[in-house]
């Protein structure tokens, strides 16, 4: 303790004597965090699709803040993306995720974009179900695009 007291006024010694935030979590916790934000996106994702469907009643508004809701816990993925949850086994991201961590990120890119041209549209003024249906179909074809290669 007072050595890193000790460490600390020295300064500059911070970095290396402090752990990065996603460092305190264990690899078991890390992937129930991880698939408990993909239950809300999930969540998010099908009362959308429902609405584009016809299935439930049409609500720009709610879509708009389903939208956001996304956009809000996806953020917190990336600090999940933690090596060391590729021994866990019940994590279904693929092995070919870690090997080929270029083309992952790339379906996340793609994911990030039509999830914000969706946060767009959905809330201009106008906003309908004929402008909602492409935009809430390219998200989704973006999280089946991940999903073909990247999970189990
Ligand atoms: C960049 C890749 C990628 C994208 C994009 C993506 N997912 Fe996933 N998803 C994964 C991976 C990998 C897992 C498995 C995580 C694990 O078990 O460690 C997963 C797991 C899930 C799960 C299961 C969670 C659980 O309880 O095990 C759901 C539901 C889900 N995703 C929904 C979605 C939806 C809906 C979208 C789009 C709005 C989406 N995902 C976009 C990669 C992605």
């Amino acid at each position: 303790m007072l050595k890193k007291v000790v460490l600390l006024a020295l300064g500059g010694a911070f970095a290396t004597t402090v752990a990065a935030q996603s460092e305190i979590f264990k690899a078991d916790d890390l992937v129930k965090y991880r698939q408990s934000i993909y239950q809300v996106v999930g969540a998010q994702a099908k009362v959308m699709g429902a609405m584009v469907k016809g299935e439930i009643d049409f609500d720009g508004e709610a879509l708009h803040q389903r939208a956001v809701n996304i956009g809000n816990v996806g953020k917190l993925l990336g600090e999940t993306y933690v090596p060391a949850t590729q021994g866990v086994k019940e994590s279904n991201m693929l092995p070919a995720a870690w090997e080929d961590m270029d083309g992952f990120s790339a379906k996340g890119k793609a994911f990030g974009s039509a999830l914000q041209e969706l946060i767009a549209v959905s809330g201009e003024p106008g906003f309908d179900e004929a402008k909602a249906k492409p935009a809430v179909g390219k998200l989704l074809k973006s999280c089946k695009a991940c999903h073909d290669d990247y999970r189990d």
